[in-house]
């Protein structure tokens, strides 16, 4: 006989900058990318650079996961060709997906362009399901404005906005969607600081603001201002990190808060680019310090998640 054995959530390890396999053992090709919970799943999308996609095309790629650890390849959601002509070169970047329940929809935003950036669009895809495929809708520029690098934020009572950087303005927007997050409808801050990158997160009853400057695929020293509402006042931004180490050589794309048994762990997503060879950009993920208007990302190194907690522990 054997006897019953309870399956404890154990603490899962992360290692920054590593090469980050699937259960296919394929490196994760999710970069500028966004996480969403369902349930007790989380699926991350993502830009699927892999060396093996048709270059004419552009791609996007779902994984999920039950502890934040392991990923499950579940599809490339999106493989689109030129959906509005911009050309040879055309860029399709930060993909983000918001579930809409009323609807039970799966709406995805992303950052559309052309070779130049100088479309700066959003495009829409729609799915039935979490993990597509995605059909194109449409591409504007939200609330008329120009928009660039994306980034999602859905607050605790499940409202969804979009975040979007807006270079003639000089800053970035924090708008909310659309009750069917078909458009972009209500600005609630254009927080006049040009950063792109943009992640918010809501944590103790304050919303810290993430963004990197507007340095390319070169990595700079991400910071943050935090505001009681949506709609600010906003503090002085600061430096996330030492500024000479420039973000560990990664740039911000989310702030992900995992909300456990005893403790909540915010996570700082970021990408850690290699231009000339994209498929190959690694993650830098890391719990940040948070709390009475302060975040710091400690210096990279190997930790542990348990997210039936939510306590995270720095390893070595
Ligand atoms: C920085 C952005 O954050 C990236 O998403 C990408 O658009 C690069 N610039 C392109 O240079």
């Amino acid at each position: 006989m054997f006897a019953a054995v309870t399956l404890m959530a154990a603490p899962q390890t992360f290692r920054p900058g590593d090469v980050w396999l699937d259960n296919r053992d394929r490196h994760i090709q999710a970069h500028g990318g966004g996480i969403i919970k369902l349930g007790d799943t989380w699926y991350w999308f993502g830009e699927d650079r892999g060396r093996d996609n048709d270059p004419e095309r552009r791609y996007v790629a779902c994984y999920s996961s039950k502890d934040l650890a392991h990923w499950t390849f579940r599809n490339q959601v999106v493989r689109w060709s030129d959906p509005e002509n911009l050309g040879p070169h055309w860029v399709l970047e930060r993909p983000k997906v918001f579930y809409n329940a009323k609807a039970k929809k799966y709406v995805m935003y992303l950052h559309l362009d052309d070779a130049k950036y100088k479309v700066a669009r959003v495009a829409v895809g729609v799915s039935d399901k979490v993990d597509g495929d995605f059909t194109f809708v449409k591409s504007f520029r939200p609330l008329g404005q120009e928009s660039r690098d994306i980034g999602q934020f859905i607050d605790d009572d499940g409202a969804a906005y979009l975040i979007f950087e807006d270079r003639p303005a000089k800053g970035f927007h924090i708008a909310k969607l659309s009750d069917d997050y078909l458009t972009v409808e209500r600005e609630m801050s254009l927080i006049k600081a040009p950063l792109e990158g943009g992640a918010v997160v809501h944590y103790q009853g304050l919303y810290y603001a993430v963004g990197s400057a507007l340095t390319g695929w070169d990595p700079n020293p991400n910071k943050y201002a935090t505001a009681k509402s949506l709609e600010g006042p906003w503090s002085e931004f600061r430096d996330i990190a030492p500024p000479e180490t420039r973000t560990y050589g990664s740039q911000s794309t989310m702030l992900l808060k995992v909300v456990g048994s005893q403790a909540t762990t915010v996570i700082f997503l970021g990408d850690i680019w290699r231009p000339k060879t994209q498929w190959d950009s690694r993650y830098l993920w890391m719990p940040v310090e948070i709390g009475d208007g302060k975040l710091a990302l400690p210096a990279p190194r190997e930790w542990t998640l348990d997210v039936k907690t939510g306590r995270s522990a720095i390893v070595r």
